[in-house]
This record gives C-alpha cells, sequence and structure tokens, in this order.
C-alpha cells in the first residue's frame, strides 16, 4: 500500500462542494473589487524566494522544496506567491501599461513544516496585490477585500490584528533596541529565540514559548521608533479602518513570518482554528521590488488567506456542503437498448440535466434500487414497449408515480421540470 506523503491531503469528492463555494466568493469579490487574476508556474528558480522571503526566515532556512534539476539549475517549490507575483511583473513589463496592478491568484503552496491541524507541506491560499500605490488607502483597499471575502465565504467570527513595523529607518532603530533588550535576557530565552537574537531578533517577538512571552511582554516597543513618515502613514490607515466600520485590535508584537514587509502588517485570527489560529495575512512591501533589481521604487500590499484553514472554520459552523445528486437515471432491461440510453443520455446533458445510467449490467431492479440509494428524482425506463413505440416510462421517485410518454414530449417534460418551469 502506497500511501500520500506526509503532510499532504486528498480533497475527496465529498469536500468539493465546499472548496467550490469558496472558490467561487473569491472570484466574484475579486471582480467586484476590479483585481485581474494572475496564474503562475509552481517551481521557480529558488533565489527568487531566497531572495524575497529573507535568508533568515523559517520558510527560506527549513521550509523549502529546494532541488537541483537535470540541468543542475536550483529550483524550488514556491512556498509563498507574493515573490512570484513580483518576478511575474517585472518580466512581463505590466508596470508599463499600468503604474497601478490589481491582481489575485490561487493555488497550491509547499512548505516542509511539522503536520498538525492546520498546518499541511501542501495547502493552497488565494492572495491578492495591489502594486503601486504607496498610499495609506491602498492598505485599506487590501484589507476590505480580505474583509468583504472573509464574510461572503461566512466566517463572522473572527479577529483582524493589526500593526506597523515601519519603515527601513525605523525597524533598524528598533532592531538595535531590541537586541540590547533581549541580551540582557539572553540565557533566558528559548534555544530558538537565542538563535534569532542572532539572525532575525524581530522574529522573537513571534516566540509561542511561554518563558519567552513573559520576557516579551516587557521588551520596547515598535511605536516608539516609527519615524514621522511611519507614524503618519500608520496613523492613517487606523483611522480609515475605522471609519469604515473595520474592527482591529493593534498588536505591537505582531511581526509576520516573512522579512519583506514595511509599515502595514496583518494578521486574521479564528478562535475555532487552535493552535494554528491565522487564516490568512499580509501587509505592505515598498522594498520588494528594488530588492529584485527593479529600476524604481514600487510601493505594493497585499494579503493570502489559507483555504485549507478557511475551510476547517466552514466546516466546524456549517456542514451543509452537499453534492448535487444526479436529476435523471436512465433503467434499462437488455443490452441492446444502450443505443437509446446513449442517444436519451446526449440530448439531457446536452441540456445541463445531470443524467446517470448503470455500467454493470445490472437488473432492472437493482437498477432502480441504485437510483432510489443515490436519491435521483427521476428514472427514464427503456423496455421493449417503450423502444417499439418510440416512447420513454418517466417515474417520479419521491411518488412513485409514473407516465409513458412520446420520447421528445417526455424529455421535455423532464427539461421543464429542471428548470422549474413545470410540474410532473
Ligand atoms: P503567510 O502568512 O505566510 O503569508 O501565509 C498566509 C496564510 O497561508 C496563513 O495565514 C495560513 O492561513 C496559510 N498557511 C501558511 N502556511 C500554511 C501551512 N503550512 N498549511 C496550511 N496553511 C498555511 C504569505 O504567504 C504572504 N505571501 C501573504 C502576502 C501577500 N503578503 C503580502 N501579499
Amino acid at each position: 500500500m502506497i500511501n500520500a506523503v506526509r503532510g499532504t491531503k486528498d480533497i475527496l469528492p465529498d469536500e468539493i462542494p465546499i472548496w467550490y463555494r469558496v472558490e467561487k466568493t473569491l472570484r466574484e469579490v475579486s471582480s467586484t473589487f476590479c483585481f485581474k487574476e494572475i496564474r503562475l508556474p509552481i517551481f521557480e528558480k529558488t533565489e527568487v524566494f531566497s531572495r524575497s522571503v529573507g535568508i533568515d526566515t523559517d520558510i527560506v532556512n527549513k521550509e523549502m522544496y529546494t532541488f537541483l534539476d537535470r540541468g543542475g539549475d536550483s529550483i524550488t517549490l514556491r512556498p509563498e506567491m507574493t515573490a512570484s507575483v513580483v518576478r511575474a511583473i517585472i518580466q512581463n513589463n505590466l508596470l508599463n501599461d499600468s503604474p497601478i496592478l490589481r491582481l489575485w491568484y490561487y493555488g497550491p503552496l509547499f512548505r516542509y513544516e511539522r503536520p498538525q491541524k492546520g498546518r499541511l507541506r501542501q495547502f493552497h491560499q488565494y492572495g491578492a496585490e495591489l502594486v503601486g500605490s504607496g498610499e495609506p488607502e491602498a492598505d485599506v483597499e487590501i484589507i476590505l477585500l480580505a474583509k468583504e471575502i472573509i464574510e461572503q465565504i461566512g466566517i463572522k467570527e473572527y479577529t483582524l490584528l493589526f500593526n506597523s513595523i515601519g519603515n527601513k529607518n525605523s525597524r533598524q532603530k528598533y532592531r538595535k533596541e531590541l537586541i540590547r533588550y533581549f541580551e540582557a535576557f539572553s540565557n533566558k530565552l528559548s534555544p530558538e529565540s537565542q538563535e534569532r537574537l542572532k539572525k532575525n531578533p524581530l522574529r522573537i517577538l513571534d516566540s509561542k514559548d511561554e518563558k519567552d512571552r513573559e520576557i516579551i511582554n516587557n521588551c520596547p516597543k515598535i511605536y516608539d521608533f516609527l519615524d514621522e513618515e511611519s507614524i503618519n502613514h500608520y496613523k492613517k490607515v487606523k483611522e480609515l479602518l475605522l471609519a469604515n466600520n473595520v474592527h482591529f485590535e493593534e498588536s505591537p508584537f505582531l511581526v509576520r513570518g516573512l522579512d519583506y514587509y514595511t509599515h502595514t502588517v496583518f494578521e486574521f485570527q479564528s478562535p475555532l482554528l487552535g493552535a494554528q489560529d491565522s487564516f490568512g495575512g499580509g501587509g505592505r512591501y515598498n522594498d520588494l521590488f528594488s530588492e529584485f533589481g527593479y529600476k524604481k521604487e514600487i510601493p505594493a500590499t497585499g494579503f493570502a488567506l489559507g483555504i485549507e484553514r478557511i475551510i476547517l472554520i466552514l466546516s466546524s459552523i456549517d456542514n451543509k456542503f452537499q453534492n448535487e445528486n444526479p436529476f435523471v437515471y436512465i433503467a434499462v432491461n437488455k443490452s441492446e437498448y444502450y443505443s437509446k440510453v446513449f442517444e436519451i443520455a446526449q440530448w439531457l446533458r446536452k441540456q445541463n440535466i445531470p443524467t446517470l445510467f448503470d455500467l454493470q449490467k445490472k437488473s432492472l431492479k437493482a437498477q432502480l434500487k441504485e437510483a432510489n440509494k443515490l436519491n435521483i428524482k427521476y428514472v427514464i425506463i427503456i423496455g421493449e414497449e417503450e423502444i417499439n413505440n418510440n416512447s420513454i416510462t418517466i417515474k417520479k421517485m419521491e411518488t412513485g408515480e409514473q407516465k409513458n410518454l412520446e420520447i421528445f414530449k417526455g424529455m421535455n417534460l423532464l427539461l421543464n421540470i429542471f428548470n422549474q418551469n413545470g410540474d410532473f
């Protein structure tokens, strides 16, 4: 028996209706915000991610699926999509045609993390990037898009955590101060935080270790280090969020796991998720285009939602997602009648009516039993009499009523019932 790779998950037919519903909402809300879809490769040159996400992040350090391909190039299965979007915008000169880009994407990502509920090695994200505006209004537009999707999908209970990590200058000052503060406790910190102290001290703020948390609670806050530009940006975003009835919690220790952020950062959390409670997050990234070597600074902001985590939330509040049942089942009592079966099935399917028939040459009785089990609404029975007088017998399964009608009359009757323009 060969099983799926640890941390990957089969999405089985019974789960598909909930995925369809989420995907439909993502598409519809994106288009009301005038965001356009972009589809990108699942793998990229490794440097696309190592350069942007940050050499000292967990994602780049421990979690990337990186391999040499047969040509000897280092390739990585994408662990996130913002970097790929930036790469694609530059490569395809998308900014030449339009100074502002509103893009969304959807697809699988790969991170070699320790699997647990809501944490997979292959998972899906929807994301949106608003590129070309450094204005606080662009951050608000992005947060409103996320909020609209979350609420239209049916998630009512969630928390939006919000913070600023300032521009590069502010962050450098804060970083120095953090190092000074944490060094005084360095042997009390968890081994992971001690490591972060050397490489990426801001990430200590994200530690889940209880002892670390006590030390973190008294550490200097970023707000005291924000310069005028950073403060103004932060205040304006907050003001606009409040004016638009967006509830958020200011969270001075929210730093996110990717290094490209500047100014605004935010995360969506749900009490229904347990340890992996963040089902989406994002922020502004004003320096990423320059880090990719682009000729100009291009401010940008965006977010991504974790689809498996969203589906976990929906499954815990609502289980009424069912596959559509087939509408018509065609039952026959002789193999010779199958050409008629195909003819009828083709006609009904062209009218978008889900139609099914037996492929095991079961007895008529067994076919009717199967139709009953599958919750089929109408069975078409074709026997000798029907073949001889070019008719079909239709049985309404709910009541057991039967009607024998000329074949096209019968099929049109089913079409009208299907389209809710008539009764049996
Ligand atoms: P991220 O916070 O790394 O951000 O991922 C966004 C969401 O993806 C998380 O909130 C979570 O729901 C989901 N996610 C992450 N890792 C896993 C996993 N192992 N299993 C299941 N779900 C997971 C980004 O990826 C940024 N690119 C977001 C962004 C876009 N920032 C600006 N633009």
